[in-house]
C-alpha cells in the first residue's frame, strides 16, 4: 500500500509511529526556576551526534518539561529499564504544573552533579544535559508545527555499574524499554554483532 498522510491511511489505527519503531525513551527530568520537579517520558527522542554528545527530544506543544528547560536551560535524560516501565508510564500523567511526577510514580529524585535538575535514582543511566537549542520545526508550507524540538549537550553521565560486564554496557542487564506503535512496547531479547565493511578488504566489490 501507499498513502499520503494528508489524505488518511485507511487502516484501523495510524501506523506512523509503528513504522518508525522501536524508539528509545528519553525520560526527561527537570527542575523549574522556583524549584518544582518534573518527570515525563518522550519517545520522540534520540542521540544526534557523538562529538559533541548531543541529544534531542520533541514535545507536542509547550509541555512542562519544555517550560522548565526554557526557565533553567537544563535537563536530565534518564533511561528506562523493564522493571521501571510502570513508573515510566505513570510519570506520563497530565499532572498539574508544580506537582512532581517523581512523587506520583513513586520514584526517588537524586541530585545531579553539574546541573540543578534531578535525575531518577532508580534508573540505570542518566545524562546531565545543558540545553543548546529550543525551536519550533516548520511544516513543508513554512508554518510552525506547534512542536518544540529541544537539543541538549550531555555534560555528565551516570551509569549504574551493575549493568556493566567486563567494562561494557550489558544491554541484557540494562533491559531498556523501547516504544513501538499503538500501545506497544518492547525489551531486547537478542543481541548480535556486525562489523562495517572496509572497501580495501571487501570481497564483494562490484566489477
Ligand atoms: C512512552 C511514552 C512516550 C511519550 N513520548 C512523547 C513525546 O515524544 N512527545 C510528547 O510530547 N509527549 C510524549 N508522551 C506524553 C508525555 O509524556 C505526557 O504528555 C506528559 O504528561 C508530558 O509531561 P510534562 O508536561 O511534565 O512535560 C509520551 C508518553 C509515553 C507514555
Amino acid at each position: 500500500m501507499f498513502y499520503e498522510p494528508q489524505n488518511g491511511h485507511g487502516l484501523p489505527h495510524d501506523p506512523f509511529n509503528a513504522i518508525v519503531a522501536p524508539r528509545p525513551i528519553g525520560w526527561i527530568s527537570t527542575r523549574s526556576k522556583a524549584g518544582a520537579l518534573n518527570l515525563a517520558p518522550y519517545s520522540y527522542f534520540n542521540v544526534i551526534s557523538h562529538s559533541p554528545h548531543l541529544v534531542i527530544f520533541s514535545s507536542s506543544g509547550r509541555k512542562d518539561s519544555v517550560t522548565f528547560i526554557e526557565e533553567t536551560g537544563e535537563f536530565a535524560v534518564n533511561l528506562v529499564s523493564g522493571n521501571l516501565r510502570e513508573q515510566m508510564n505513570a510519570s506520563a500523567v497530565n499532572a498539574p504544573r508544580g506537582v512532581s511526577e517523581f512523587d506520583y510514580a513513586g520514584l526517588t529524585p537524586a541530585p545531579c552533579k553539574l546541573i540543578e535538575a534531578p535525575r531518577v535514582a532508580e534508573a540505570y543511566a542518566a545524562l546531565e544535559c545543558v540545553a543548546t537549542d529550543i525551536r519550533v520545526p516548520m511544516d513543508r508550507h513554512g508554518n510552525p508545527s506547534g512542536n518544540f524540538l529541544v537539543t541538549g549537550e550531555v555534560v555528565g553521565i551516570h551509569i549504574d555499574e551493575a549493568i556493566l560486564t567486563d567494562g561494557l554496557i550489558d544491554i541484557k542487564k540494562a533491559q531498556p524499554v523501547s516504544r513501538l506503535g499503538y500501545m506497544d512496547y518492547a525489551t531486547i531479547s537478542e543481541v548480535y554483532q556486525m562489523w562495517r565493511p572496509q572497501w580495501e578488504t571487501s570481497e564483494i566489490k562490484p566489477r
